[in-house]
């Protein structure tokens, strides 16, 4: 099997540089879901005393769904855009009462949960099940465009539909999991929005960014 030199390098940047984050020593979909919720939005330094708070006091689904809505808001106090904590709570009385506590193991069916959107979904269902689904994030969005030379708007749904596509494509069958971990991670550490170090960077000698002097210009935002 060939992958692409993008997804080699970081397959094997990824070992070597990530930060050691508990909820990717899992493979409990519950875990991985909470974890995907309290992160949107949120920095993991902010994120990361949330999630060890709710699996402490939410080990399990049912724990959640059966909390009162109240306690959970409590919580959540502090980490804003408060609709995630009750689509939380929603989505884990779903799970316990029409999915027997068991979340379903599939993007599609991911999807069609309260709160669960597709970056949520491919990162579940890449995480905890392995299938080959691409997550994309805004580290991702900016990777792919220094690195491909992709200038359509990524606020457009186009440009949403354009990276979405190319990042399915990339996505190794043998570790979707890890790669979509690298790639988020790789935008996060290395090609920060501002000033990345591209000097230090495994990936400049195939980067169009890099090569065109654009690093500054991508990804394009039109601001609506
Ligand atoms: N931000 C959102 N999801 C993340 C993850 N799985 N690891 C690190 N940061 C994240």
């Amino acid at each position: 099997l060939s992958l692409h030199p993008f997804v080699n390098t970081l397959l094997d940047w990824y070992p070597k540089h990530k930060r050691d984050l508990p909820w990717r020593n899992t493979k409990d979909p519950y875990i991985i879901w909470l974890s995907e919720i309290i992160l949107q939005q949120t920095r993991v330094a902010q994120g990361l005393p949330y999630f060890e708070k709710f699996l402490e006091n939410y080990p399990k689904v049912q724990d959640l769904a059966y909390a009162p809505i109240e306690e959970i808001m409590r919580h959540w106090q502090g980490l804003g855009y408060y609709s995630r904590a009750r689509n939380l709570h929603q989505c884990a009385q779903i799970v316990v009462d029409k999915y027997q506590g068991e979340f379903p193991d599939s993007y599609q069916e991911l999807k069609k949960l309260k709160g669960i959107g597709s970056y949520t979904a491919a990162a579940i269902a890449s995480f905890a099940f392995d299938e080959p689904v691409a997550v994309v994030d805004g580290n991702v969005f900016r990777l792919l465009s220094r690195y491909f030379g992709i200038s359509t708007d990524i606020a457009s749904s186009a440009g949403k539909r354009e990276f979405e596509s190319l990042a399915n494509e990339l996505v190794p069958p043998n570790s979707p999991g890890t790669f979509n971990q690298a790639i988020m991670e790789f935008g996060s550490l290395q090609c920060t929005p501002k000033s990345p170090d591209c000097t230090e960077c495994p990936l400049k000698e195939g980067c169009f960014a890099h090569k065109e002097r654009l690093v500054d210009a991508l990804p394009v935002k039109i601001n609506k």
